[in-house]
């Protein structure tokens, strides 16, 4: 593998859910330290492409490249699927995902949350886990949560724990889906904060995102995505400042304020 091998790239894929046809053959590709954010209207297909590049997802026909590493299927059309369970587990675990409800164990405090996968998936040493844990745990502000439950911090909180779990896994990627929809303006905020320093250091990150002002913020690149398919992409400045298509235009003055 080359430095410039993307870390993520998805071609021509297509994903139905029985009958309806979610993906129609869309390319994708997260090269090392950038920052890609998906946009589009409800059911346009964002979280679903963002699965199927971990795998949480399978699709019908295309490609999905992890590393130049291409997913190796058994099987056709509806019945394909992923040939080799431990490719799997290897792409899944490299490619940390942030969910938009935290997904927090609510019966272990937040140090065993950010733990459990490094120590039970990885099988890593359990003091390393635990040093790194308690320093992913600094770095996102919450250095002081170790012993508190999910129930007991804010959403806010939550979602930087959530994120904290996601890093103690050393992914090469981060997929974040929605990470700010579920919290209140002023929470959004501290968890903006902490993706805005994650895009700094470098981090590849793919982010689906409601949120216009992030995914501008943060993006190297941006993809609009309508029904299935790529209706448009390009840098935050090309996609927010000279939207070129109708549709385009059309969703970013139903999402921005007046
Ligand atoms: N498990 C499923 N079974 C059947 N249909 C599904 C399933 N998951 C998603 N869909 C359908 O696939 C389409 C795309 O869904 P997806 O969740 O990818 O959209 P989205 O762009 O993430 O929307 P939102 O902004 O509301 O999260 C929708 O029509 C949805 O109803
Ligand atoms: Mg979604």
């Amino acid at each position: 593998m080359t430095t410039d091998t993307p870390v993520i790239q998805i071609k021509n894929l297509h994903k139905a859910y029985g009958a309806l046809e979610v993906l129609k053959g869309v390319d994708l590709t997260a090269p090392r330290g950038h920052v890609i954010s998906l946009i589009g209207s409800s059911g346009s297909g964002k979280s679903t492409l963002l699965r199927c590049c971990n795998l949480l997802e399978d699709s019908q026909q295309g490609e999905v490249i992890f590393k130049g590493e291409p997913v190796r299927w058994k099987g056709d059309g509806h019945y394909r699927c992923p040939a080799d369970a431990k490719q799997v587990l290897r792409i899944r675990t490299n490619l940390s995902m942030v969910f938009q409800q935290f997904n927090l164990w609510a019966h272990m405090s937040i140090l065993q949350n950010v733990m459990e996968a490094p120590l039970t998936v990885l099988g890593r040493d359990r003091a390393e886990v635990e040093t790194a844990a308690r320093g992913y745990l600094e770095k996102v502000g919450i250095g002081d949560k170790c012993d508190a439950y999910p129930a007991q911090l804010s959403g806010g909180q939550q979602q930087r724990a959530a994120i904290a779990r996601a890093l103690c896994m050393e992914p090469e990627a981060l997929l974040f889906d929605e990470p700010t929809s579920a919290l209140d303006p002023e929470l959004e905020q501290e968890v903006v904060k902490v993706i805005k320093d994650l895009a700094a250091e470098g981090r590849t990150m793919v982010i689906v995102t409601h949120d216009m002002k992030l995914a501008a913020d943060v993006s190297d690149h941006v993809v609009f995505l309508h029904k299935g398919l790529i209706e448009e992409q390009g840098t935050p400045e090309e996609l927010f400042g000279a939207p070129k298509s109708e549709r385009l235009r059309g969703f970013l003055s139903a999402t921005q304020p007046a």
